[in-house]
């Protein structure tokens, strides 16, 4: 497979800067990045009467229909306008590494290669992991399917702190507040109904005809899920961000919730941004577009701890080198902006952790290396790097499987520790198998997936480490998939496989035999195929396992913990006026999809921001 890079053919736009701050260079706050976490506590700082300044290394796509229409969704995370390619590391054993079959390459002519059988002379990449450089982050190329973490990763934060502000039953407010649900009845307790977030389901009726082989492996579904095939239609309407159940142990159907309203268009942080600026209420809020926070400034002067006072900043587009329109030299003008309260950093996974890292914070061994002046020596930053194990069940039927939407699930598998579930799965004819230059493939109409995210990794080994002291330069980063534990998660994976695949035999005469395609490649007809054992499979998913749900790389922690990067209201340990909110501040990977729990969190930041706003005043620390 060969797809061109943009790089070469994109004309300079390299310093363009939009919406450039007006006189004033000090803000009460400064908010670097402006995706789940970051972009919604800006606003809401700025309509809390704070002058707020958010800082985003992308662009505007607001109006681009490729990321207004939620459906367009692989267009958006394909597209060069606000593309950051992240070349990953899935471990450090380069044999295994070169068994992934979506392994990417550069082959020095203005082409990827994606493949294991490279032309001479390319130059290995690794793994694709796209990040969206936009206003609104990557809730603005993401396919915005909403769920909520399990209980127990939000309890774990008050187990390991003390703070008992993290209980479960008081982060359903957040959603409450954030919330502008569009898929129920006015008044159903739980829910909000006058938030920025519009979120909406489709239409799960299909599920009442019988004589859809979709409907009969639905039924077939709930028996092998230990439910009551009668109650189909019921079940397949169930309402995943539901208060009212102890849902983490019982197995269950839902009907797909997206950040998206019931017109189709995207809902995300950008459209919060974009109203709080439009507000006639005139919020301070200030949006400065296409500038790469380059290092948080400190204060080391004071008589206490090093204090934030600010940011520096490079300004133009693209200056960054995971950008692929990136053109090599590229720099911009170099600036500094000034914070009287706090600087609050919200890069995402991969970006807070850099940041910090060239801000002097992280460990100190490796800032030293690279000549980076020690503000806090925190060995934390850029370790636990978690994510979600993905993988797919995928075939051929004989004809397409005629459901119009798809069939979600999240259950528990035979050997999962715990009584929790452990498993979310979607449905349908669809196929995608994570990411690469041009991804998913499309293996025409007969194509049927079950997607398979592994809720509770056991594992959160990844790191980001800084290649340089260059704020342009990406850092390393390797997942180091399936370290602890790892056997066990992909015995829990095969068995989803195993459970998936029965289920579809059901489907009847009019779509089966499938010809699977992985994890056990040939015809399946009743039974398994002999061959497909669960150690293949095992196998399988240990190679070609991918994930875009990446968290934990600066992480709330015990005051006891010397991985802890962060206390409980996000403070950064060690240092004063500074705080990371995003995906990054979750100790353990937030249940199957984090967008809208970094939403959550990011409303509970606001309040922990809040309440210190008194005391941090005036610069006088
Ligand atoms: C293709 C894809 C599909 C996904 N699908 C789903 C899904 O369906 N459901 C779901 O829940 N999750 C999904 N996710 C994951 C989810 O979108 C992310 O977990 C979430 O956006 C993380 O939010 P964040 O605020 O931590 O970081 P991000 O969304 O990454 O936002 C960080 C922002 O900071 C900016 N930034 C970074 N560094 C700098 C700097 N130095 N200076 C200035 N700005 C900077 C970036 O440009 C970016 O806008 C998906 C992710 C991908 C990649
Ligand atoms: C929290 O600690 C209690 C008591 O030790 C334990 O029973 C519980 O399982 C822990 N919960 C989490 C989420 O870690
Ligand atoms: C640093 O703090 C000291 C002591 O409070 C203060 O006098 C000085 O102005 C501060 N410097 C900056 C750059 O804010
Ligand atoms: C760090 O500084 C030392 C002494 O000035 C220099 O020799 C070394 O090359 C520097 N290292 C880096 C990575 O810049
Ligand atoms: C397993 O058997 C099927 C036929 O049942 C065949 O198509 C497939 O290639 C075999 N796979 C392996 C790995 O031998």
């Amino acid at each position: 497979m060969r797809y061109r890079l943009l790089s070469a053919l994109v004309a300079s736009a390299a310093l363009a800067v939009d919406a450039a701050p007006a006189a004033a260079a000090t803000y009460d706050y400064i908010v670097v990045g402006s995706g789940p976490g970051g972009g919604p506590l800006a606003a809401d700082l700025a309509r809390a009467g704070y002058s707020t300044l958010l800082i985003e290394a992308g662009g505007d796509e607001g109006d681009n229909p490729t990321y207004a229409e939620l459906a367009t969704f692989n267009e958006a995370a394909n597209d060069e306008a606000t593309r950051w390619d992240f070349w990953v590391k899935h471990s450090d054993d380069p044999a295994r590494e070169m068994k992934f079959k979506h392994t990417t390459w550069d082959t020095g002519d203005g082409t990827f290669y994606i493949g294991l059988d490279p032309p001479e002379g390319a130059k290995h990449l690794g793994i694709q992991y796209p990040r969206a450089a936009v206003l609104g982050g990557c809730a603005m190329h993401n396919a915005g399917v909403c769920s909520l973490p399990q209980e127990d990763d939000w309890n774990i934060i008050v187990n390991k702190t003390g703070d008992t502000s993290w209980e479960a039953h008081k982060m359903r407010k957040y959603l409450t507040r954030i919330e502008k649900n569009e898929y129920l009845a006015t008044g159903v307790s739980g829910h909000g109904y006058n938030g920025w977030l519009a979120t909406s389901r489709g239409d799960a009726g299909w599920v009442a005809d019988d004589s859809n082989p979709g409907t009969k492996i639905f039924k077939k579904m709930a028996e092998v899920l230990g439910l009551d095939p009668k109650h189909a239609v019921e079940m397949a309407n169930g309402d995943i961000l539901g208060a009212d159940e102890p849902k983490d142990t019982t197995n269950a159907f839902y009907n797909m919730v997206q950040h998206g309203g019931k017109d189709g268009k995207r809902s995300s942080p950008n459209n919060y941004v974009r109203a709080t600026l439009a507000d006639p209420k005139k919020y301070p809020l200030t949006v400065q577009l296409r500038t790469l926070v380059t290092k948080v400034l400190f204060n080391t002067t004071t008589s206490g701890l090093p204090r934030a006072i600010g940011v520096e900043v490079m300004e133009g587009a693209s200056l960054y080198r995971a950008d692929p329109k990136h053109i090599p030299g590229t720099k911009g003008p170099i600036s500094q902006i000034f914070a009287a309260k706090e600087v609050i950093v919200s890069g995402g996974a991969f970006n807070s952790p850099q940041i910090l890292k060239l801000s002097g914070i992280g460990p100190a061994a490796e800032l030293n290396k690279f000549n980076i002046t020690v503000i806090k020596d925190l060995p934390g930053v850029g370790e636990q790097l978690g994510d979600n194990y993905e993988g797919s069940l995928l075939a051929l039927g004989k004809a397409p499987v005629p459901i119009p939407g798809l069939v979600t699930a999240l259950f528990r598998t035979p050997s999962a520790p715990t009584k929790k579930r452990n498993i979310f799965t979607w449905c349908g004819t669809f196929s995608f198998e994570g990411f690469w230059p041009g991804f998913p493939t499309d293996y025409g109409p007969n194509e049927f997936e079950c997607a398979l995210v592994h809720m509770a990794p056991k594992s959160q080994a990844g790191t980001v480490k800084l290649l340089s002291a260059d704020p342009q330069d990406v850092p390393d980063i390797n997942f180091r998939f399936f370290e602890h534990g790892g056997e066990k998660d992909l015995q829990e994976l095969v068995e989803a496989a195993n459970m998936m695949r029965e289920a579809w035999q059901a489907g009847g005469d009019a779509v089966r035999p499938f010809e699977e395609l992985h994890p056990c490649p040939g015809m399946q007809g009743d039974k398994r195929a002999a061959n497909c054992t669960d150690a293949l499979q095992a196998e399988y998913f240990k190679e070609q396992a991918y994930s875009h749900h990446a968290t934990s790389t600066c992480a709330i922690g015990a005051d006891n913990d010397p991985l802890a990067v962060l206390d409980s209201k996000f403070r950064v340990r060690g240092v004063v006026g500074l705080r990371v909110v995003d995906a990054s501040a979750f100790p353990v990977v937030p249940g199957a999809f984090p967008s809208l729990p970094t939403m959550m969190l990011s409303a509970k930041a606001f309040e922990d921001v809040l309440a210190d706003a008194g005391k941090l005043s005036g610069g006088s620390r």
